[in-house]
């Protein structure tokens, strides 16, 4: 693929500000200067800098981030800093379709929640993702103002009516991992679904934090704040779980 347009596919601006990186010699490919816009690149595993910042070539984008407590979901938040303030510009402007449409959240958490959160260009994938049809799990760790009981457990197993929908939702799975602690698995994503379903058993949540999406884990290794590419397997183990 010609460098400026690998350049413009990766979210660098426009192709006439790509040819211009290049021109200017500000983007490196293997510790050499490469000037020439329509140099003829193989993309597979390319590693390149551009003005001093190291970046990979991706066709699509899977990007998995640690969403820290007072960050909003949305690209145009009404109290909190957006999630897309913490990701590098090009992934803001990754062209798609011709338009400047950058990496999309799948699925959205709250403002106070914390933990794992999937963002990519991809719309199948972010329809895939979000299909309650697909059952992907996602685990939520709880803790809770007033000490669990087995009772609760029980209950958020059994199914809980929600004021918005008369059939009830379960946990498809819920343990208790300490006196203040909750650990529940949920397989959709309605509006503030943790919140409402312990509420709906009598306790409360104080913090709420996402460690898992079907077989994707966050661990310390990514602190808050922080975003990483995923892997292809990864990729692909999200995309068949269920
Ligand atoms: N359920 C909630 O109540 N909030 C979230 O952020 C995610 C799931």
């Amino acid at each position: 693929m010609q460098l400026q347009e690998i350049l413009y596919t990766q979210g660098f601006g426009t192709r006439r500000v790509c040819a211009g990186l290049v021109q200017q010699g500000y983007v490196i490919i293997g510790g050499a200067v490469i000037a020439d816009p329509s140099a003829d690149i193989d993309v597979a595993g390319l590693q390149f800098t551009v003005q001093g910042k190291a970046w990979e070539y991706h066709d699509k984008a899977y990007l998995m981030l640690h969403k820290p407590s007072g960050t909003e979901c949305s690209q145009k938040p009404s109290t909190y800093p957006s999630i897309y303030t913490l990701l590098p510009s090009p992934l803001r402007l990754r062209p798609n379709k011709g338009a400047v449409q950058g990496v999309q959240a799948v699925g959205r958490l709250d403002q106070d929640t914390t933990g794992l959160l999937l963002m990519t260009d991809d719309g199948h994938f972010i329809h895939r993702m979000g299909s309650p049809k697909h059952h992907v799990p996602k685990v939520y760790e709880v803790t809770t103002k007033h000490p669990v009981d087995a009772a609760q457990v029980d209950k958020l197993l059994a199914g809980v009516v929600l004021d918005d929908d008369p059939k009830p939702v379960r946990a498809a799975a819920c343990e208790a991992t300490g006196e203040l602690q909750l650990r529940l698995t949920l397989t959709e994503g309605k509006y503030h679904q943790v919140k409402r379903m312990v509420a709906a058993v009598g306790n409360r949540v104080e913090a709420l934090h996402r460690s898992r999406i079907g077989s994707l884990v966050l661990t310390d290794a990514l602190p808050a704040g922080q975003w990483r590419w995923l892997a292809a397997d990864e990729v692909e183990a999200l995309r068949s779980s269920r």
